[in-house]
């Protein structure tokens, strides 16, 4: 597998981001929610990071990039709505097309399982899934999360809801 590596997101990130999230729009609408068309724009993009380092700094957001050796972003990993009471989050991550099927997004989901327990002290991980997904299904399958049955999820659009006990 080539090297890669995970870091936060920041306001440097900008270009990479958008032609990362440009270049696979389709890929990623075919598999999860599209994104507002504002997004796609470097206006967009910058105030999508703001968003996210804001909730960063409140403790809410984990905003994580994968990039490959030529600083190419190539993925995101993401612990969402981080609720330190609860001491539970979601987990979320989205990798290049070309960069699919090498282990990346397992590699990032126990990043984001680590800096769960270690950094945040979580003790519950969920994710929604649709369920034709089967690539992300194995990944958290991989990972350990349990498929929650009944799909009790109050999300709409038929997603499944993963859990993950740390
Ligand atoms: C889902 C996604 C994150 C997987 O990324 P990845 O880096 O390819 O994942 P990994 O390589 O770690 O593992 C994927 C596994 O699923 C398998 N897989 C992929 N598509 C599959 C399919 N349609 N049917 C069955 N298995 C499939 C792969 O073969 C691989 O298993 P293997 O390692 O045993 O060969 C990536 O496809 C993606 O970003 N999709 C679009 C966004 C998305 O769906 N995000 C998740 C939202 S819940």
């Amino acid at each position: 597998m080539p090297p890669f590596k995970m870091r936060e997101l920041g306001r440097t990130d900008t270009q990479a981001l958008l032609a990362f999230e440009t270049r696979n729009r389709e890929w990623f609408e075919s598999h999860i929610e599209a994104r507002a068309p504002a997004f796609y724009s470097l206006q967009g993009v910058a105030e999508h990071i703001e968003g996210y380092l804001a909730a960063f700094v409140a403790g809410t957001w984990h905003p994580l990039v994968i990039e490959d050796c030529s600083a190419n972003i190539i993925g995101r990993a993401n612990l969402k709505s981080i609720d330190t009471a609860r001491r539970s989050a979601e987990v979320g991550y989205r990798i290049a097309q070309s960069a699919c099927g090498q282990g990346l997004a397992t590699q990032a989901l126990r990043q984001l399982i680590e800096q769960a327990r270690t950094r945040w002290q979580l003790t519950q991980l969920v994710a929604y899934v649709y369920p034709e997904n089967l690539g992300s299904r194995k990944v958290l399958e991989r990972c350990g999360f349990l498929l929650e049955q009944p799909a009790s999820d109050d999300k709409a659009g038929g997603e499944r809801r993963f859990v993950l006990s740390i």
